[in-house]
This record gives C-alpha cells, sequence and structure tokens, in this order.
C-alpha cells in the first residue's frame, strides 16, 4: 500500500486524475473500475477538462462500475448510471456500450451479479479501480461484515450509509433504496491496481483504521492492506488520524515512481 498525503482538496483531486490520465495515455483499451459518490464529482470534472483541453481519449477504454442502488432506472436522476452519464460519460469521448454498471433493476439480482463478474473476465480484468470510501469504512456498497472474498451481489445498506447518502436523494432518507448492487471485495482485490481518494475529516477515522488498523471485513476498506497495488489519496483532512503521516509523506517524496506527480 502506498499513501499519498496532498495539502489540500484540490491537490488530492488533481493527482488521482494525472494517475488516471497516465495509465489510460499508456493504455487507450484501459478496463477502469468507477467509483460515484460525492469525491469523485471534481476527479470526474478534471478528467472531462483533460478530454476537452488535451484530448484525453476514451474511446477506446471500457468501464465497470463498482455498484448501483437496487430498483433505480437509468434514468432516475439518483441512479448511479444517471450519475456516470452525467458527471463523466456524456462529457468524453467513451463509447457509451463500453460502460457498465450492475443493472439494480435485474428481475434474478443473483443472476445479474454472475454476469457482471462474467463480463469483467471476458474483458481481460479491470487494469485500474477507482475508489472512494464511505464513513463505515464500505467500498463500492460493501458494508462492514461484508466477506473479504465476496464477489458482485446484491447487499442491504447500513443505517450509516443511508444517513451518508440521504443528502443526495431529494427525498431524503425515506425516498432511498435500501439495497443495492456492489462488486464484491474479491473482485475489488482482483483489479491490477486500486486507488481510492479520500476527503475531509469526516473520513479520517476510518481511514487511520483502514491503513493502520488489522485486515478486518467490520472496515472492508482494510482488505486493501493484501492489494500488491494500491494507492491512497488523502486530503490532509482526511489523513488527520494517521500515527505515520510523517513517514508517508517523506516515502511520497522520495520515491521514484512518483518524480513527475510531485511537480
Ligand atoms: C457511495 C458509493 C461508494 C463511495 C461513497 C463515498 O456510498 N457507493 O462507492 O465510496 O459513496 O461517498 P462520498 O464520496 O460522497 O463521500
Amino acid at each position: 500500500m502506498k499513501v499519498i498525503i496532498r495539502p489540500n482538496a484540490s491537490s488530492a483531486t488533481e493527482l488521482t486524475a494525472r494517475i488516471i490520465a497516465k495509465d489510460l495515455r499508456a493504455n487507450p483499451k484501459l478496463v477502469l473500475g468507477l467509483a460515484t459518490g460525492r469525491t469523485m464529482e471534481s476527479v470526474y470534472a478534471l478528467l472531462a477538462d483533460m478530454h476537452r483541453g488535451n484530448g484525453l481519449d476514451f474511446s477506446l477504454c471500457r468501464t465497470f462500475n463498482l455498484d448501483e442502488y437496487v430498483g433505480l432506472a437509468a434514468d432516475d436522476p439518483n441512479s448511479y448510471r444517471f450519475f456516470m452519464n452525467n458527471m463523466l460519460f456524456s462529457r468524453v469521448n467513451v463509447d457509451l456500450r463500453n460502460t457498465l454498471l450492475p443493472n439494480g433493476m435485474a428481475a434474478d439480482l443473483e443472476a445479474e451479479g454472475r454476469a457482471y463478474e462474467d463480463a469483467i473476465i471476458r474483458t481481460g480484468g479491470i487494469d485500474l479501480q477507482v475508489l472512494g470510501i464511505g464513513e463505515n469504512g464500505h467500498i463500492g456498497f460493501n458494508e462492514p461484515l461484508s466477506p473479504l472474498s465476496s464477489r458482485t451481489r446484491a447487499i442491504t445498506l447500513t443505517p450509516t450509509t443511508l444517513n451518508q447518502n440521504a443528502g443526495l436523494f431529494a427525498g431524503g432518507k425515506a425516498s432511498m433504496p435500501r439495497r443495492a448492487m456492489t462488486m464484491g471485495i474479491g473482485t475489488i482485490l482482483d483489479s491490477r491496481r486500486c486507488l481510492l481518494l479520500a476527503m475531509g475529516a469526516s473520513k479520517a477515522q476510518v481511514i487511520a483504521q483502514a491503513i493502520e488498523g488489522p485486515v478486518r471485513s467490520m472496515i472492508p476498506a482494510s482488505a486493501l492492506q493484501l492489494h500488491q497495488n494500491c494507492v491512497i489519496i488523502l486530503d490532509q483532512d482526511a489523513a488527520a488520524g494517521l500515527k505515520a503521516a510523517d513517514d508517508y509523506k517523506m516515502i511520497f517524496e522520495n520515491d521514484p515512481e512518483w518524480k513527475e506527480f510531485r511537480k
């Protein structure tokens, strides 16, 4: 695991977007795992700018989103399909047929989970999985106690998640779906590279648990400690609970991998 702490939210966001763009330039057929949530909005805005201003090309890339609410159709403004179309897909030159999310409207959610896993395997697997984190440590919608080996499936959302995301629903918590489809933790760990971005003081405690605490299913993001190639990008506020923050900063300053990103 590599932990990078940036002085503020905008430099954390910018670094995340630059890493994604570098991978996409190196491999135009990149299989990109994508996340939703407020954290990602500014990342996608920067990627859209890079497309417009610098010709960042999404035409050959394929994308798999982490999750989708059960029971929300693509044209529902609260669905993650709607979010992705609005925040990224309509602003870049990706082929919409190459953008997949789990189908939360599927009649058979178990079969949908299996089909999603198969679709990922058919592309050759996810090259770069972008992640946010929930205040309870969820990645995708893998809520606490999700098996560390879990695959794409339907899960029931916890009260913490309902509270965290209620503000995004015009009808508040009462109008939110209680279930979601999510890639599993095992699915996420199969990606060749993971890139988690967390910002703000509300994430500080869970970030410290995920990075410096034990690997345990109560903190699903702690499973990323098992990944061979995982980068965590934080702003100063989200890093506030880390005991070894100074060490991570020093490593970032000296690691040749990050030379071009230190500027
Ligand atoms: C939702 C998504 C998660 C994401 C989280 C972060 O719950 N299912 O994948 O990590 O939001 O939310 P935010 O960025 O709004 O804090």
